[in-house]
């Protein structure tokens, strides 16, 4: 049987308008537009076209964009005194900080010199304490992306069987404290993991978050289980460029109940989900009601 396929790039689009409709109303009944306010130091292309994609979309859904492009040598203390401007800004409601930033500035210090209540990425040390202790915080897009669309599939998840294969701090150990936030028995496996195959055969859920292309083949894949693939990889085949995940995609879907594409699975949910925190952390700061359904 083949498996159901997850559309990653519908579900964001519904996202993105359930954004814009927030938005609208915040301008009309409030006077308030949100502002997102990314900062890029360097010419990294791939950060380059993040930025770009993030802008438009931003824009798009009717808040403000705020791009500051920095050299590659800007010095640690001018990046700071940036981010403390913008923490001082009542115009911007979200402050990212592109990453990965050049070599000699130190991305924990400048990560957490950003004001936890803008922290759409949800980085900063605070909003990591307050996820893993089950409170209220910002949480990291790519995983509150996942953490929908599996909502959105099953209902609950409570009692499931998951595993998050990778231990980033961006998406792996994010992920799998929203999987036990609801009601998941989790285990997240990594390199050093034995017998990683029997690990991932247990799991109702599979969100593989590696980074290496097609590393799980489908015999890994539980019978009817769902398989969230956050990996996007270029590779070369048949002499051809191509994007596949950290899933094999063909033999999966032979297996799995459902499972998200790549492209047009978790990715484009990840830009969807700093537009929905960036109106989250706009309505916390004004004492308004928050957005149903786009947060944690
Ligand atoms: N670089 C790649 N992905 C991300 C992201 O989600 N946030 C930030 N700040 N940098 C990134």
């Amino acid at each position: 049987m083949s498996a159901q396929i997850i559309d990653g790039k519908a579900f964001a689009a519904t996202v993105r308008e359930k954004v814009a409709g927030h938005v609208a109303r915040l301008k009309e009944e409030h006077g308030i537009t949100p502002g997102l306010a990314v900062v890029l130091v360097g010419e990294d292309p791939a950060s380059q076209v993040y930025v770009r994609s993030k802008g438009k979309q931003t824009v798009e859904a009717g808040m403000n964009s705020i791009e500051h492009k920095l050299d590659a040598d800007t010095s640690e203390e001018d990046l700071l005194a940036i981010v403390d401007q913008l923490n001082n800004d009542p115009a911007v409601h979200g402050i990212l900080v592109q990453l990965p930033l050049p070599g000699h500035l130190n991305e924990d210090l400048v990560i957490n010199s950003i004001d936890p209540a803008k922290d759409v990425d949800g980085f900063h040390i605070s909003n990591v304490g307050l996820l893993g202790t089950g409170q209220k915080s910002m949480v990291p897009c790519t995983p509150l992306g996942c953490l929908m669309m599996l909502r959105d599939h099953h209902g609950s998840l409570s009692g499931m069987d998951a595993v998050v294969i990778g231990r980033s701090n961006i998406v792996g150990k994010p992920m799998a404290q929203l999987l036990l936030g609801d009601s998941c028995t989790v285990t997240i496996a990594h390199s050093r993991t034995k017998d990683l195959p029997d690990v991932v055969r247990r799991a109702d859920i599979v969100v593989a978050a590696v980074g290496r292309p097609e590393m799980v083949p489908g015999d890994w894949i539980k019978e009817g289980a769902t398989v969230i693939d956050v990996g996007i990889n270029r590779i070369e085949r048949d002499g051809k460029n191509k994007l596949v995940g950290d899933v094999d995609f063909a033999s999966a879907t032979e297996r799995a109940g459902a499972i998200t594409p790549v492209p047009g699975g978790v990715g484009p949910m990840t830009i969807a989900c700093l537009l929905a925190n960036t109106v989250t952390a706009c309505c916390r700061a004004n004492g308004l009601a928050e957005p149903e359904g786009l947060t944690a």
